[in-house]
């Protein structure tokens, strides 16, 4: 497997959804804003995870595409109103101005409603025309993930501990939910969709959790290892909104050992899930060394 050219066709199979979904209509200016965010640039990520762990279960693409570009309207609404001044106040994100600054705040909030409220016309629309229940299931794991049990929880209690000296564990909390949340919810719906076991589907979960953890933590250490103009956002923003993080908690150090101990946690998970040598084991090999 040549891993960076199926990286690629991966990454370009879900752009080239998105855009047929993001198609500019009336009225032009909210899809103007959804689609400027959401092709503004991104890792592709959740998307990416989605579709290898479907694939590593024997899953077929076009079933699980759907819920993988819903997931990354998602993850991009998030984005966008984590951007707004009422929250972390940033001016750059995936390389370019930031929503709100591109346009302004009321379209930039409309925009995050657009793309949370299109997310799930998408991933229901397959689950009625496919009339199949795992379809509803993958839909309730995403909206849980979402929201009560994952992103919306943990943005609320990052946002409410702001300047305040916070415990470990809901450090953790904060974590493993504004970031672990998407990040479960990729994995465990590419098995659900795939058509796997209860057990497996909480294999993914576990997987998961740790890379969620893993992958914030990089994101603490980013912001103030990194610059600009490789992470396509600000850095020292948590130090400006008076953030609690894994490195003001336990310094860069034990930050980035508690890193790579979580990643190779998630690679023993990968590697006990789908065929030897399975393209979301390379990739979720290749995270270790994210640069952005
Ligand atoms: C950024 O996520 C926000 C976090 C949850 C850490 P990504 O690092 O996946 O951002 P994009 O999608 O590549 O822009
Ligand atoms: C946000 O965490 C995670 C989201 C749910 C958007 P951060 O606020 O640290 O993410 P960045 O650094 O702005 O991407
Ligand atoms: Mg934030
Ligand atoms: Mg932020
Ligand atoms: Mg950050």
């Amino acid at each position: 497997m040549d891993f960076k050219k199926e990286l690629d066709r991966k990454i370009n199979v879900v752009n080239e959804q998105l855009h047929k979904y993001l198609a500019v209509r009336y009225p032009e200016i909210i899809f103007e804003a959804m689609g400027y965010s959401v092709f503004a640039g991104g890792k592709r990520l959740r998307p990416v995870l989605m579709l290898s762990a479907c694939e590593a279960e024997g899953g077929a693409e076009d079933d699980v595409l759907p819920y993988a570009c819903a997931l990354e309207m998602i993850h991009t609404y998030s984005l966008i109103h984590d951007d707004l001044p009422e929250m972390d106040n940033d001016d750059f994100r995936r390389g370019k101005p930031t929503c709100h600054k591109k346009f302004d705040q009321g379209i930039a909030v409309l925009a995050g409603d657009g793309l949370l409220t299109y997310a799930f016309e998408i991933m229901l629309k397959k689950a009625y025309v496919d009339f199949d229940s795992k379809y509803v299931k993958a839909a309730e794991n995403t909206a849980r993930l979402s929201g009560s049990e994952g992103m919306l929880v943990g943005q609320v209690v990052d946002v409410v501990s702001e300047g305040k000296a916070i415990d470990k564990d809901t450090l953790s909390y904060i974590h493993k939910n504004k970031t672990g949340g998407l990040i479960k919810a990729a994995l465990m719906n590419g098995a659900v969709i795939a058509g796997a076991d209860e057990s497996v589907v909480r294999k993914y979960e576990l997987m998961g959790d740790k890379l969620g953890l893993a992958f914030q933590i990089m994101d603490d250490i980013l912001d103030v290892t990194s610059t600009e103009e490789t992470l396509g956002k600000p850095v020292f923003s948590d130090e400006k909104n008076h953030k609690v993080t894994y490195v003001t908690m336990y310094g860069l150090e034990k930050a980035e050992e508690e890193y790579l101990k979580l990643c190779k946690e998630v690679n023993a998970l990968a590697g006990q899930l789908g065929g030897e040598g399975c393209f979301m084991q390379a990739y979720c090999e290749s995270l270790v060394n994210r640069i952005n």
